[in-house]
């Protein structure tokens, strides 16, 4: 058994336009890496966060990492405790699971600290209380896809049902992240809780159609099926800009485009690495026209999920 463990975790856009709280998948980056190390004394201590400009709680009850492990050790009946090291990657509020992907880092490393005794999967779970404490609600549409790489659809939250779904060989991701900051808490409490019939029609037929494409290595079945007539109307006021960037995207070659997770980033699918680039710069020059600067991540369809690095 390993004393040390460094861990790497990827962001995550979750969402994905047509499957809110339930459809997710996994990018190269950002990430965030934390340094798992174990301790004599029970309890989990936050010896030190970077790349947070000072603004995450150092006191394990309320960081998303910290109360993760926290759950995951008194799961295990672990007598000792650990030592945590967190550097952020990912920027706060930024729609790229921030939160999900601290705790996914914190839970995998310790468990691959402490000799694998449980399987990633059984993982899912114990992340999950870290999202309840960062937004308000324990949704696992970020957690599922950075622990288990690819995307993922979460079938049922009760029980909890995760399906990892096939990912088409030529996809890639443009994520545009741009300089504001959106609280999931909040942009989850401006949401209606009533969804009209004929809105949730198209809502439930665009998820089949995406999963459907996902299967079939459909491309213009994707893209069809990328359009959120539920959520992006409420959200979308929240990112200035936000509809002159997405018709950048598309008229760029992007399959589709929406708003990563709460936002403000927006992603967009396209079926190779040039046509990512090209739609990257894009969005980014739309939001430029409207003063904002933001920054681009290229990135393939991250399968591997977290990784040890040392
Ligand atoms: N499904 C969640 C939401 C993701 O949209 O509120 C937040 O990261």
């Amino acid at each position: 058994m390993s004393k040390q463990l460094r861990v790497f975790a990827s962001a995550t856009v979750a969402n994905v336009s047509c499957g809110f709280d339930v459809l997710g998948f996994a990018i190269d980056q950002p990430g965030d890496e934390i340094t798992v190390r174990m301790r004599e004394e029970p309890g989990v201590v936050i010896k030190s966060i970077t790349g947070d400009e000072g603004r995450l709680p150092l006191d394990p009850e309320k960081n998303t990492a910290g109360v993760s492990i926290k759950k995951y050790l008194e799961h295990i009946g672990f007598d000792r405790g650990v030592e945590i090291e967190l550097y952020k990657g990912i920027p706060i509020g930024s729609g790229l699971g921030s939160s999900a992907t601290s705790a996914v880092a914190g839970v995998f490393g310790v468990n691959a600290l402490l000799g694998k005794p449980l399987k990633r999967e059984e993982l899912l779970p114990f992340a999950r209380e870290g999202e309840r404490v960062a937004s308000g609600t324990a949704h696992a549409d970020n957690i599922a896809p950075s622990l288990l790489g690819g995307f993922t659809l979460i079938r049922s939250y009760d029980p909890l049902d995760v399906v990892k779904l096939k990912t088409p060989a030529q996809l890639y991701c443009s994520v545009v992240l741009p300089e504001l900051e959106v609280q999931t808490k909040m942009a989850r409490e401006i949401l209606q809780d009533q969804i009209p019939l004929d809105k949730a029609v198209v809502q439930w037929g665009n998820l089949a159609g995406f999963i459907a494409g996902l299967t079939t290595s459909d491309y213009d079945l994707l893209g069809r099926s990328l359009q959120d007539v539920i959520i992006e109307p409420e959200r979308s006021k929240l990112i200035p800009g936000f509809e002159a960037v997405k018709q950048a995207a598309l008229a760029a070659g992007a399959l589709g485009c929406g708003i990563s997770g709460s936002g403000p980033s927006l992603f967009a699918l396209t079926i190779d690495k040039k046509t990512a680039g090209k739609v990257g710069e894009a969005m980014k020059t739309a939001f430029l026209r409207k003063q904002i600067r933001s920054k681009v991540y290229i990135s393939g369809i991250n399968q591997q999920g977290p990784v040890i690095l040392s």
